[in-house]
């Protein structure tokens, strides 16, 4: 029997769970939810979005730990409960070009004169490469540069060092800067970006979320769009296509992409959206259709902007139904939208993380 507490223990906790019962089960806890917390009944519920059940990850941090009792490098995810690295022989969630290559990364590791200062790695796979980015504590010898250079040759996977923070992420010396992709063939955007930046984690369910999106916003050639929580304009690129104008808004600059794309109806404004914004240039214009896609700490602080922006709809995708929950209290109980649809994502598969969206009109 499923419970909110199996729910609370992430990781692929739900593989035992057959996959029809998962995303149901999330369905009922996001009902719950907006019942519980935000005192918000979801009237019409939206038919879950579903793709791959497995190998379906293509972005990921993964821990690495030397265990010199075992004489050997174990490669994979911590345990939620304490900080011990699972030890595992293949990661099933994972895309296969890494989820099913972990014993020989870590026959790889073992290998190498800094076995011990390789706390963790990155994982990002585009739609054409996949990168891992080791991070250093120690600067990696010539000679444990060729056995991961060849390690990526033999595997078609490009290998970079990071020795400090994620903007310290290069590729091994002799090998070409790579850039990663995605795209969104029904909006015909390609996304360029770097290891360590923001992306959905399943692109097949990112695509149907594109479109979802699309679809129920009906953007048109009169629609001012803001796009909070803009990420590298996952959702404000697409809108361009369609919309009159759209503003992204990010901790980190997305503008490179807009170019890439050739779209120039499309502002990005660099903004803390837990601080009080409504001071800022972009803040004072107003705004019909607004998007929202914070992190798991949702968009409390953002919100009360609506009142100035008066968006008639507005679209929320949220990886935390709690914070959803709170969040469409405020704007149905405070701010006077009505919940028009919500429901969930299976972004995650045999894991607890439940992706939800929900549209909300004035
Ligand atoms: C779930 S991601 C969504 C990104 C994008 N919409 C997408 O679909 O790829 C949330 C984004 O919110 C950004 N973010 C988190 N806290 C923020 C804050 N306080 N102010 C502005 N952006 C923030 C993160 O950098 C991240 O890109």
């Amino acid at each position: 029997m499923l419970n909110v507490h199996t729910l609370g223990v992430v990781g692929c906790s739900f593989q035992h769970v057959q996959n029809e019962q998962q995303i149901k089960f999330k369905q009922g806890l996001l009902i719950e939810q907006f019942k519980r917390i935000g005192k918000v009944a979801i009237a019409e519920i939206w038919e879950p979005l579903t793709g791959p059940h497995w190998g379906y990850r293509r972005k990921a941090r993964m821990g690495v730990k030397y265990v010199a009792k075992k004489g050997r490098v174990l490669v994979g995810f911590r345990e939620r409960r304490n900080q011990f690295l699972a030890e595992m022989e293949s990661c099933k969630v994972m895309h296969p070009i890494v989820g099913e290559k972990l014993m020989d990364l870590s026959a790889m590791i073992g290998q190498l004169s800094i076995k011990d200062k390789i706390p963790q790695i990155e994982v990002a796979i585009g739609d054409e490469d996949c990168v891992l980015a080791f991070r250093v504590l120690e600067p990696a010898t010539d000679e444990d540069k060729e056995i991961m250079r060849a390690f990526g040759h033999q595997h078609n996977i490009s290998i970079c060092l990071q020795s400090k923070g994620p903007d310290t992420i290069v590729p091994i010396e002799g090998e070409p800067e790579l850039m990663l992709t995605y795209s969104l063939p029904e909006q015909g955007i390609t996304f360029r970006f770097k290891p360590a930046t923001f992306t959905q984690v399943n692109y097949e369910i990112n695509r149907q979320m594109v479109s979802r999106v699309m679809q129920e916003m009906d953007f048109n050639e009169q629609d001012r769009v803001l796009d909070l929580f803009c990420g590298l304009g996952n959702f404000t690129l697409p809108i361009a296509t369609k919309a009159g104008h759209v503003v992204g808004i990010e901790v980190n600059h997305a503008k490179d992409n807009a170019q890439f794309n050739k779209l120039t109806n499309v502002e990005f404004f660099v903004a803390d959206l837990s601080k009080d914004v409504s001071d800022q240039v972009w803040a004072r214009q107003k705004y019909n259709k607004v998007m929202l896609d914070p992190s798991r700490a949702g968009a409390s602080e953002v919100l009360h902007n609506l009142k100035k922006w008066d968006p008639e709809l507005v679209m929320y995708i949220s990886c935390n139904p709690s914070t959803l929950a709170r969040d469409a209290g405020i704007l149905v109980n405070e701010l006077g939208y009505t919940l028009v649809k919500a429901g969930v994502m299976d972004m995650f598969p045999q894991t607890g993380h439940v992706e939800s969206i929900a549209l909300f009109k004035k």
